[in-house]
């Protein structure tokens, strides 16, 4: 059990409890998500947090049976701060009214106004009104005992309340979501007065991190199926740490890499990190079987089943592993299951290999189950990877293929890889890569004709796309100057053969996704 300050966010199945989780890690808190229905007045005993969050949820409190925090949490004598339906589900039990009908809901942007000082908004609300997300159905329409009110806003009378005696926060809106700007000043004022020192931090991470890996796995053998991107070479990095030569790990190249990139990987691996890493070069069976096929789910399930069959082939040569190393993230799990089984919606299940390691009889290893995207980075940088490495846009598993609508043909990869490689490194000399969440070229299914010189072309068409996004669950196009898009298409149509016409992608997710397939 961990040696840090705790706090215990209890889920009552909002979709952005993670953010709060987040915003606490940001401060070097460490918290825990833990669903409603597990805490019990026993479980709370044993965790012992320093403060406890109640997160929003679907639910309504005026409904018989449901989600309820065990009685304890208000008299072990820590902090709480409700939100959302942690502010209601407080109010109630605490012996106030929530009401629900005509009239008590409000959905979107709203402005609340301070009605009198408190630590919890210090540094906020200092010029007035701000804006928060609102985001329920029903709303409190009388205060429990001890109570008083901070700030209102039009469809919320008890927008942000407290009971200083007991240190007891509740407020309407969510401060952990963007459309709320400064929400996380709130969170910032409650560990403060919670007395939390800020004592997690990635280093203490990493060193429990490796205990842990070393406590699971003994003396036994790990592999570890790399592709190259952050999450599995972060990893990968961080279990051989832990094991040493008791890690082998598993590139296979499916031929539908970005230019140079297989090379990178197995010198940076084998020659940088000195990990045994077996280079499975099975571009040809990849290409083969995936000739004449152009339709993406079609693409995605071949990709996904040879990846299996390679994976297994290579993972036989490794005498005695017991363990399968991946790079889950807390996202993934969160969409997929919904963390420690808790109440949240599954949205959508997530791209790692499924099904394999129940196949292969092995147990997962998944040291980055409970950190986020950006948590991954900073661990990269404290076990030593090369910067330009830890900041590469993510990459999907099925590589090109998405990013080749239609059918698939070695011509067209060539002409990809090239235009791909010209345009990220126009985006680099402009400074802007690390503005942008993800960035690449597609080459469409499609031939337009030209005039190049005293000639007539007919090439193909190239779209480049750029996103801003925090998780890859929505994303803005990137805003890129006509300067720049009229320079890099003409770098591309120059320097690359085979594309003479280019165009850029301004769609944003919804309603489009990232990639094209
Ligand atoms: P979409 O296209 O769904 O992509 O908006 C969201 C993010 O996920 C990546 N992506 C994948 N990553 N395996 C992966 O490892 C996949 O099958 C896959 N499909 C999409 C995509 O690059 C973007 O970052």
């Amino acid at each position: 059990m961990t040696q840090h300050q705790r706090l215990l966010i209890i889920d009552f199945g909002s979709q952005v409890t993670q953010l709060i989780a987040r915003r606490l890690r940001e401060l070097n808190i460490y918290c825990e998500i833990h669903p409603y229905q597990k805490v019990t007045d026993a479980f709370l005993a044993e965790f012992a947090p320093r403060a406890i969050i109640f997160s929003g949820g679907p639910d309504s409190v005026t409904r018989e049976g449901s989600p309820r925090p065990p009685a304890s949490a208000f008299t072990i004598g820590v902090p709480i701060l409700g939100i959302c339906y942690g502010q209601q589900v407080m109010m109630q039990e605490l012996g106030g009214l929530v009401v629900s009908g005509e009239g008590t809901a409000e959905f979107g942007r709203a402005r609340v106004s301070p009605t009198s000082p408190l630590p919890l908004l210090d540094g906020w609300f200092e010029d007035g009104p701000e804006q928060v997300w609102m985001s329920h159905g029903d709303h409190v329409s009388r205060l429990a005992p001890g109570f008083e009110v901070y700030g209102t806003s039009p469809g919320a009378p008890f927008a942000i309340t407290a009971d200083l005696s007991r240190d007891f926060y509740a407020v309407q809106f969510h401060p952990e979501v963007h459309h709320t700007p400064r929400g996380a000043k709130l969170y910032e004022n409650f560990v403060r007065l919670a007395g939390f020192t800020g004592d997690w931090t990635m280093a203490a991470f990493k060193d429990e991190a490796i205990e842990r890996i070393r406590a699971q796995v003994g003396d036994r053998k790990v592999i570890c199926g790399l592709s190259g991107g952050v999450d599995s070479s972060v990893a990968a990095v961080l279990i051989h740490e832990a094991i040493g030569d008791q890690l082998t790990c598993v590139f296979v190249d499916h031929g539908l890499l970005r230019l140079n990139e297989a090379e990178q990987v197995v010198t940076m691996f084998r020659d940088h990190y000195n990990i045994p890493l077996l280079h499975a070069d099975e571009a040809e069976l990849f290409l083969g079987e995936l000739e004449g096929v152009s339709d993406p789910e079609t693409k995605r399930k071949t990709i996904g089943r040879l990846f299996i069959d390679v994976f297994q082939k290579y993972a036989g040569q490794i005498a005695g592993a017991e363990f399968l190393a991946q790079g889950t993230l807390y996202p993934d799990v969160i969409e997929s299951v919904s963390f420690s089984g808790g109440p949240s919606v599954t949205i959508k299940s997530h791209h790692n290999v499924g099904g394999l390691p129940e196949k292969m009889g092995l147990k997962l290893v998944e040291p980055l189950r409970e950190l986020f995207k950006d948590e991954v980075r900073a661990l990269g940088r404290e076990l030593g990877l090369p910067e330009p490495f830890i900041g590469r846009h993510p990459f999907p598993g099925p590589g090109l293929a998405i990013r080749c609508p239609g059918e698939i043909t070695r011509e067209k990869l060539d002409i990809l890889r090239k235009a791909d490689a010209v345009y990220i490194d126009q985006i680099r000399r402009h400074g802007l890569y690390d503005e942008i969440w993800q960035a690449f070229a597609a080459i469409l299914p499609v031939r337009t004709v030209g005039v190049m010189g005293d000639g007539r072309t007919y090439d193909y068409a190239l779209a480049l796309r750029a996103v801003t996004s925090v998780d890859g669950m929505t994303a803005d196009y990137y805003p890129f100057s006509h300067d720049f898009l009229g320079e890099t298409a003409t770098r591309i149509i120059n320097e690359v053969r085979g594309i003479n016409r280019v165009f850029y992608d301004c769609t944003s997710k919804p309603p489009g996704t990232i990639e094209l397939e």
